[in-house]
Formats: C-alpha cells, sequence, structure tokens
C-alpha cells in the first residue's frame, strides 16, 4: 500500500511538471539518468460512455508513443469519480481494476465493479505516471 500511495502523490506532481517542461521531476538531482515518465493517453473510456455493473470493458491507450525503455513496464488501473469543486479523483487504491498489464498491449479488460450508480466516474491509468480518462457512466 506504501508503494500505491506514493504512486498516487507523485502523480500530481509529475502533471504540474508536464506544462513546465524541462522538469527535474528525478528524485536522483545531480544524476546524468534522465527520467522517463510513462503515462499513455486513454482512448477508451470516452466521455459519456456507459458501464453497465459486472460488464467486461475494455480500457485502450495510445501504446504507440510510450518510449522504447518501458517496454516491459507493467500498468495499473485505477478506478475514480470526480466532484465539482474538488480535486480529489477519489481514486479507489485498494481495489484495483486491473494490475500488472503490460503497457505495451495497448488494452486491458476489466470488470465493472458494483458501485452506486453515476456519471462522473474516471479511470486513471498509470505507469510511472498516471492519465486520466475522461468521465464516463457506471449504471
Ligand atoms: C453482479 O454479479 C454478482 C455476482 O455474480 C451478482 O451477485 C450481482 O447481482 C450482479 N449485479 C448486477 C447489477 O448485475
Ligand atoms: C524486455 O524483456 C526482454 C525479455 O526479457 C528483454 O530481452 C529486453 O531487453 C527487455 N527490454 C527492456 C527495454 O528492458
Ligand atoms: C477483451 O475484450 C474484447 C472485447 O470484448 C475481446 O474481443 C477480447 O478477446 C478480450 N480480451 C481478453 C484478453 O479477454
Amino acid at each position: 500500500m506504501m508503494f500505491f500511495s506514493t504512486v498516487v502523490s507523485t502523480f500530481a506532481l509529475a502533471i504540474a511538471a508536464v506544462s513546465a517542461a524541462p522538469a527535474p521531476t528525478s528524485p536522483n538531482v545531480g544524476s546524468p539518468v534522465s527520467l522517463i515518465v510513462v503515462s499513455p493517453e486513454i482512448s477508451s473510456p470516452t466521455a459519456g460512455q456507459v458501464w453497465p455493473i459486472n460488464s467486461t470493458q475494455t480500457v485502450t491507450w495510445d501504446a504507440s508513443k510510450l518510449p522504447k525503455e518501458s517496454a516491459n513496464m507493467t500498468g495499473m488501473l485505477l478506478l475514480g469519480y470526480e466532484q465539482d469543486g474538488v480535486s480529489s479523483e477519489h481514486l479507489d487504491i485498494t481495489h484495483p481494476l486491473a494490475t500488472q498489464f503490460p503497457l505495451s498491449a495497448g488494452h486491458v479488460n476489466v470488470t465493472v465493479p458494483n458501485k452506486p450508480a453515476g456519471d462522473n466516474y474516471i479511470v486513471v491509468l498509470f505507469g510511472d505516471s498516471g492519465n486520466t480518462s475522461p468521465k464516463f457512466t457506471i449504471q
């Protein structure tokens, strides 16, 4: 759980860094090794898509832009939801939708968990940073 919390808290930092490139996000300050941040863009679910509880859904992302150094990296997919005026994505860290799948595959199938119906759900795909999907519906 330590690991997951660390990943999630680094998420905000990594996003902040993207707008201010080149960014010294590496903890190895002074090291000549540059940190690659892998967070492929999610192409499905799309905004407003409907996920019935218990159905199987395919989450897809653009694997073509992944750096070759990430060839063997595995991903983690978390479910969350957004609320107006709240910056938290309410990620369900204790029940990942999927873990240990190859990022290079560009997709992973998940079973939609039993959650209260809502149209403000998101998924976040983690490599070593995270990328958030548009909002979709669970019903
Ligand atoms: C989802 O599947 C579980 C286990 O098979 C079942 O108990 C539950 O009623 C199903 N829920 C819905 C909304 O279909
Ligand atoms: C990925 O794994 C394969 C097989 O283990 C290995 O040959 C290759 O060098 C690895 N690639 C990277 C970028 O680590
Ligand atoms: C994932 O879901 C898609 C679409 O339903 C299906 O074609 C594919 O076979 C599934 N893949 C796996 C590994 O279950």
